[in-house]
């Protein structure tokens, strides 16, 4: 699944937040979205999954420009985790993943064997199957999370969107949940804040500042020095590991 991006523009009002973005991102890539708090990370992300229709400019998958393809063919091949997604209260975490496979089922099919395979292997790959009758509303942030992210697996997407998926998330699930993404056998585009999370888990960089996209390459070519003073206005140093991927050291004065 390869997704293309031409010349995206959105705005509201007389402002404009994404400027000119244009990217391609590769088969079973994982591609991470770094930028300062409000450089448009959020907005392409909505944009590149087809929740927000941009002013001008296109985005194709698999060579089809989504605008003429419908929410519920969308939703069959495209995941979106949501930024503090809501969720109702009154249900359990099984119920959340279930969700997950509403554009695979028909108005008058039942609950298949392949629908309850799809919630099981999900609520497994995110460790929460043992907690799967445990109400939503009694689950910590960061288990909140993991069930969303199981809920967009067991949607069976070929591409996935995650916008900030570590929020909330001790360090031991966030270097889990990022593992996990890089190594599903799906395209992934994921907004995150941890540079150095961002560099050891994803193929390629996207860098955003002010709503344009300023760089994207791999993590080593990516991360200088220089680049982290001008976009993120923080003096650090930049070691290449063994590796051949950067670990920022930030400098305290
Ligand atoms: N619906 C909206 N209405 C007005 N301003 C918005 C809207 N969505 C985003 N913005 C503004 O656009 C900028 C980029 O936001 P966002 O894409 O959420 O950035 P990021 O995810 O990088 O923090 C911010 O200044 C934000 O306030
Ligand atoms: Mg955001």
């Amino acid at each position: 699944m390869t997704i293309v991006a031409g010349n995206l523009v959105w705005g509201v009002g007389r402002k404009t937040i994404v400027r000119d973005v244009s990217l391609s991102v590769r088969r079973g890539e994982t591609l991470g979205l770094i930028g300062p708090n409000g450089s448009g990370k959020s907005s392409l992300l909505r944009l590149l999954a087809g929740l927000k229709r941009p002013r001008s400019g296109r985005v194709e998958i698999n060579g089809r420009d989504i605008a003429g393809v419908s929410r519920r063919t969308m939703a069959r091949q495209v995941a979106f985790v949501q930024q503090n997604a809501a969720t109702d209260t009154n249900v359990s975490v099984r119920d959340v993943v279930r969700l997950g496979r509403t554009p695979h089922r028909s108005a008058l099919g039942g609950w298949s064997t392949a629908d309850e395979a799809a919630v099981s292997a999900a609520l497994s790959r995110v460790d929460m199957h043992q907690r799967r009758a445990q109400a939503w509303q009694t689950l910590s942030g960061g288990e909140r999370q993991r069930v969303h992210i199981a809920r967009a697996l067991a949607q069976a997407p070929t591409v996935m969107f995650l916008d900030e998926p570590t929020n909330h998330l001790d360090i031991h699930h966030q270097i889990e949940i990022l593992r996990m993404v890089r190594d599903l056998d799906l395209t992934s585009i994921v907004a995150l804040h941890d540079l150095n999370l961002a560099a050891m888990f994803c193929d390629r960089i996207v860098v955003m500042q002010e709503g344009a996209l300023v760089e994207c390459g791999a993590p080593a070519d990516v991360l200088s020095q220089a680049l982290l003073k001008n976009v993120f206005r923080i003096e650090a140093e930049v070691e290449l590991a063994g590796s051949g991927r950067p670990h920022i050291r930030f400098c305290s004065d």
